[in-house]
Formats: structure tokens, sequence, C-alpha cells
């Protein structure tokens, strides 16, 4: 059986997504997933109670009881590298992690960010895709890099910036696709199908349609 590690910080939804979705009911059968561990940095993060109720093992690594981002990141990674994770899944993790950290999990270690990258990186997404009047918004989800938000993209999902969008609006519009995509891209990581190799990401076997949800 593989594990799946994912780190959270707040809410939890894309977490409830992966626990949830048919996708992830599939990932029963052979050869095997099931998310092992779920982390969060922030003791209150009502995700924590999804985990909980899913009966799945969960863990507050508290980033205030560190001294710094390496004794912090030490401090997961030997968590993560316990389970020997076939992914790695920031599903909504606010904090950045360190060069040593990334490299270590590199080609595991995904992240999912609400924008069509490289539009976009950091916070605020919403809003600044409404004040920039795209037509087009959507999220991504890319294999993490020591550049924030930078990393080599593995697939989107984009939906329409409609005239009455509000911030809110738009943000729970892209929240829907980000629960489809995310979960597809953690199985295809689980399952081999997309790789970080020397040239970038390497997919195998998926139709380029597939690696780009589009509608609203
Ligand atoms: C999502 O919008 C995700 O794209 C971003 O943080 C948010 C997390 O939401 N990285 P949730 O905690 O998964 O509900």
């Amino acid at each position: 059986m593989k594990s799946i590690v994912c780190l959270i910080s707040g809410r939890g939804s894309n977490l409830r997504a992966i626990l949830q979705t048919a996708d992830a009911q599939r990932w029963d059968s052979d050869p095997g997933a099931r998310v092992a561990l779920v982390l969060s940095n922030r003791p209150r993060a009502p995700g924590l109670q999804l985990a909980r109720d899913a009966g799945v093992p969960f863990e507050v690594v508290d980033h205030h009881a560190y001294e710094g981002r390496d004794a912090f990141d030490a401090a997961l990674s030997e968590r993560i590298e316990a389970l020997d994770p076939a992914a790695i899944v920031l599903a909504g993790f606010m904090r950045v992690l360190t060069p040593g950290f990334v490299a270590r999990f590199r080609g595991r270690l995904i992240n999912i960010h609400p924008s069509l990258l490289p539009s976009f990186p950091g916070m605020d997404t919403h809003r600044r895709a409404l004040e920039a009047g795209v037509r087009v918004h959507g999220a991504t989800v890319h294999f993490v890099s020591e550049q924030l938000d930078g990393g080599p993209i593995i697939a989107q999902a984009a939906v329409p910036v409609l005239p009455d969008d509000t911030e809110a609006s738009l943000a729970a519009r892209v929240l829907q696709k980000e629960h489809i995509l995310l979960p597809r891209c953690v199985r295809w990581v689980v399952e081999g199908k997309v790789r970080l190799d020397a040239d970038g990401v390497a997919v195998e076997g998926l139709p380029p349609a597939e690696l780009l949800l589009l509608d609203r």
C-alpha cells in the first residue's frame, strides 16, 4: 500500500476532496494508496477534524514551537520520511518550505494554487484576477520548487470570469474545480504517470485534455 501525506493549514476542503472523491475510493484497489498522515502547522486548523472523522492519523507540527524554518522543516521531514510516501500534498499549506525540504522530496511534493500559474503567484489571487480583468481564471497543481508557486506545472483547471463576479463567487467557482483537479493529480503522481525529470514534467499515457479541465 502506497502512502500519501497531506499538509494543511486551514479549512481542509481540498483534503476532504482527496479523502472523498471517487478517484480516492478507487485507490483502494491494487496497488492501493491511502492518506497515511495529515500534518498541520496550525493546532486549530479546521481540516484536522476531517482527518479525525475519516479515521486518518494526524499530527500538529506547530511552527511557533521551532526556532526557524530549518528546524520546523526538519521536524516535518522526520514525520514524512518515516512513511516513505509516494506523494506529499500541500493542500492549503501556508508555510514556505526551505530549499532543503523541497530538494529532499523533489518529484513527490505537489501544491495546489488558486490561479492559472504563472499568473498571480502568492496571495489574494481572485481579487488580483478581477482587478486585472482576465476573462479566464482557475487553479494549478504543480511540483514544488524553490521558487514560490513557480514549480513545473502538472495540470490546470480553467473557469470563466463572469461579468458580475465578486471575489467570493470567483473563489467558489475555482474551488469547485480544485476539488476535481487535486485528487486526480495526486493519483497520477502516486501511480507514476506524472514524473519530474531533468527536462521537466513527464506525462505518461494521459491525453493533453486530461491535463486541462475546462468549463465552468
Ligand atoms: C485553496 O484555495 C488552495 O488552492 C490554496 O489554499 C486554499 C486551501 O483551501 N493553496 P482548503 O484548506 O483546501 O479548503
